[in-house]
């Protein structure tokens, strides 16, 4: 499991390039996978969302693209200078300016019970140092029958995998490496994204978090999952 503090600081020293990393290695499919999320979410309708492990914003900006206006939205994560990439994009557009963007950790959320209709986290549920711990968190500040939306990086089709895993080891740190001068960051990327449950096993630790009515969409050969699920 990943160490809290090491990921912090990891996220800290990239934050000013993450989102052109994100768009150069994924060709751009990132922006897409993000609209799918979206759009799984506006279908449930929430009043109130937590956008979790928030990072530079873009889950928070594209909800608040594609909601009705009046929707409440939380960002939150626990490294400051991804939250201040967030502060600094949030200025470019209007709809954006009620987002409300909070420091707190994925594992004991600064927040009371049952405060959310929806909340969402886009590749962060594999960074936590605790799923269980962090997926539990979820479901207390959730109101019953609330939605969980877990967009995160999954095991692909079989046969996809030789390109994917070539793909993740030599050129992903090395191109990364160039962009952001942290190629280490990107080597820990890879190896947590190898290490990583696929969508099923995915789908049982959220039903053990106590989530009903899991499941699971493969995007991209199944290199990410939308995970759904209702507390
Ligand atoms: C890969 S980024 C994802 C950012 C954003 N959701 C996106 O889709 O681009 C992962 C984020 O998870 C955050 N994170 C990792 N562990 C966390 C924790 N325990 N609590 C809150 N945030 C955490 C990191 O600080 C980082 O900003």
């Amino acid at each position: 499991m990943p160490d809290p503090t090491a990921v912090r600081s990891m996220f800290a020293r990239i934050a000013g390039r993450y989102d052109l990393a994100n768009r150069l290695l994924s060709g751009g499919v990132d922006v897409w996978w993000r609209q799918r999320l979206v759009r799984a979410v506006h279908d449930a309708h929430p009043v109130s969302i937590l956008d979790l492990a928030t990072g530079s914003g873009d889950v928070a900006f594209a909800l608040a693209d594609g909601l009705p206006r009046d929707v409440r939205i939380t960002g939150m994560d626990f490294c400051q200078p991804m939250l201040d990439e967030a502060v600094k994009k949030q200025g470019a557009n209007p709809r954006w300016s009620s987002i409300v963007f909070r420091q707190g950790d994925g594992m004991a959320l600064p927040l009371p019970d049952a405060g959310f209709d929806a909340m969402t986290i886009s590749f962060g549920l594999r960074n936590m140092a605790d799923r269980h711990k962090s997926l539990s968190e979820m479901r207390r500040v959730l109101r019953p029958g609330g939605r969980l939306f877990v967009l995160e990086f999954s095991q692909p089709y079989f046969w996809f995998r030789p390109f994917y895993y070539a793909y993740l080891k030599f050129i992903l740190p090395a191109v990364a490496g160039i962009v952001t001068g942290d190629k280490s960051a990107y080597e820990y990327l890879c190896g947590s994204i190898e290490s990583y449950p696929g969508r099923h096993e995915m789908c049982d630790e959220i039903r053990r978090a106590g989530f009903a009515s899991v499941k699971a969409t493969p995007l991209t050969f199944g290199v990410v999952a939308l995970h759904e699920a209702r507390a």
